[in-house]
């Protein structure tokens, strides 16, 4: 059987991801492999329109496609997102249809499950059938128990490949939005005060929905946002994954494009971030990709902490759950407070006309009132990962997020602040040992002591 490797890290063949390639490709000799590397190539794979046929001509010809990635903010780095764009875009969907695809990762395990996501649904747009997936955590390889975990999912996908088994389609087709919007002007004007908002689009000309909703959502105040396209920053390429920044936050890219300058200066002393995008697959743009994966610079620092976010999303989000998810887990892991996602899948124009106006007047009185919506499950898991790979594995070379961490408190162990009720429960614990007292304790104690203090707290403040 012919698999090709669509591989997408800027590393090319000293990257991390690859490895777990060669040793499926040295554990199943019988195949021929062929890999192309579309995140590190992908200013070659635009430009020539060769190197992009020879790609697509090989996925023609081949039984199944593995797309091998590491995790980039998420989801994939922007280079292979580009790559997924371009197969739209030049019309090469008839390629892929009907053979099989599977995905792997690498990465530390924060939001792979999206990166995941993300693959199977593009795969299943294309009209490939999806085998499955492997999502080992970057070192995973090392392991005897992991390495034979990973012969597992390539035996079980060339199985499913060779016998032509039959797989099952998770995600539906997008829809298209039937709305068309043209705002009102707005009348009643909401007044920033003194805070900072900064609008970042990349909407084009042909993009009037979305222009609409910056344009409604500018209208709304007294004084207007500042709104910076990303079409407009110098940008000279995508993140490299060299990890230069991890010492100091330094970028590889200072001084060769106006990136860097840029996020310092507009993004991080921003109070209220509004981020305008159209969904293009099912992700926004490879341009925002690009926003993202530059952003690596400042590492694994909060620097969204505290800031007012919300999302105006032109496009099917409710049915892209991929993309919502990362965004909200990387905001939420960051610290930020989401207001709210608004997009133009609502009735008509006058209602998507009040929810825009609305989210202004929400996100300024959120930021006046310092109001920052409590975190979930995504928010507090990615902590989690952050402080125990900060603290751990990732020290070095992320010299610069462990010095910050411990300063801020990010480093914050059960076993060490948690002093009082590791005394308490050890000492529960061996009460409970004696019959009549655990009796008392599980049978009539438990539910009032276990409020007691939170009954306390509503009547002392
Ligand atoms: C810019 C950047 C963004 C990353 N984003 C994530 C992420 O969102 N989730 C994650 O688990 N790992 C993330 N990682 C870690 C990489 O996915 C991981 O180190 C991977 O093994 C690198 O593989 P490669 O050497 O094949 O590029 C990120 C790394 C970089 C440099």
């Amino acid at each position: 059987m012919k698999i090709t490797i669509l591989a997408g890290s800027p590393k090319g063949e000293t990257s991390v991801t690859m490895q777990y390639v060669n040793y499926i490709i040295k554990k199943f000799p019988g195949h021929e492999y062929a890999t192309f590397h579309v995140a590190q190539r992908i200013k070659t794979i635009e430009k020539d329109e060769k190197a992009f046929s020879e790609i697509i001509d090989s996925v023609r010809t081949s039984d199944a496609v593995l797309w091998a990635f590491p995790l980039y903010y998420l989801v994939v780095h922007s280079g292979l997102k580009r790559f997924i764009e371009l197969i739209g875009e030049r019309g090469a969907e008839d390629a892929f249809a009907g053979k099989y695809a599977a995905s792997l990762s690498t990465s530390i395990h924060f939001y792979d499950q999206t990166a995941h996501a993300y693959v199977r649904g593009i795969s299943e747009d294309l009209g490939m059938r999806y085998a499955g997936y492997h999502s080992p955590e970057m070192h995973d390889l090392i392991l005897e128990k992991e390495r034979k975990r990973l012969l597992g999912f390539a035996g079980d996908f060339l199985a499913t490949v060779e016998k032509k088994l039959p797989v099952s389609r998770f995600f539906s087709p997008l829809s298209a939005v039937p709305t068309k919007y043209v705002p009102a002007r707005p009348t009643a004007g909401v007044d920033p005060g003194d805070k900072k908002i900064v609008v970042l689009t990349d909407a084009t000309d042909g993009q009037t929905n979305l222009l609409g909703m910056v344009e409604r959502f500018c209208g709304s105040f007294t004084t207007k946002p500042v709104v910076v396209n990303l079409n407009d920053i110098d940008i000279a390429g995508g993140c490299l994954g060299c990890i230069r920044c991890g010492w100091d936050n330094t970028c590889a890219y200072t001084g060769k494009d106006g990136f860097v300058d840029f996020y310092r200066e507009t993004i991080i002393p921003a109070d209220i971030l509004v981020i305008a995008g159209a969904i293009k697959d099912r992700y926004l743009s490879s341009r925002f990709k690009l926003f993202f994966d530059r952003s690596f610079f400042m590492t694994h620092i909060p620097v969204m902490e505290g800031k007012q976010v919300a999302f105006l999303v032109s496009g099917p989000l409710s049915q892209a759950t991929p993309l919502s998810e990362a965004l909200r887990g990387y905001f939420e892991t960051q610290g930020a407070s989401i207001v709210d996602f608004v997009s133009d899948e609502t009735a008509g124009s006058a209602q998507l006309d009040g929810l825009i106006t609305g989210l202004a007047g929400r996100l300024v009185w959120a930021a006046d009132a310092q109001y920052i919506r409590s975190m979930t499950f995504l928010g507090f898991a990615g902590r989690k990962i952050f402080r125990d790979d900060v603290w751990g594995r990732l020290r070095f070379p992320f010299v610069s997020d462990y010095r910050y961490y411990k300063k801020h408190g990010l480093l914050a162990f059960p076993q060490k602040t948690d002093k009082k009720f590791r005394m308490v429960n050890i000492f529960l614990t061996l009460l409970a040992h004696i019959r009549p007292i655990r009796e008392k304790i599980y049978g009539q104690m438990i539910k009032h002591e276990m409020v007691k203090p939170i009954i306390r707290a509503v009547e002392k403040y």
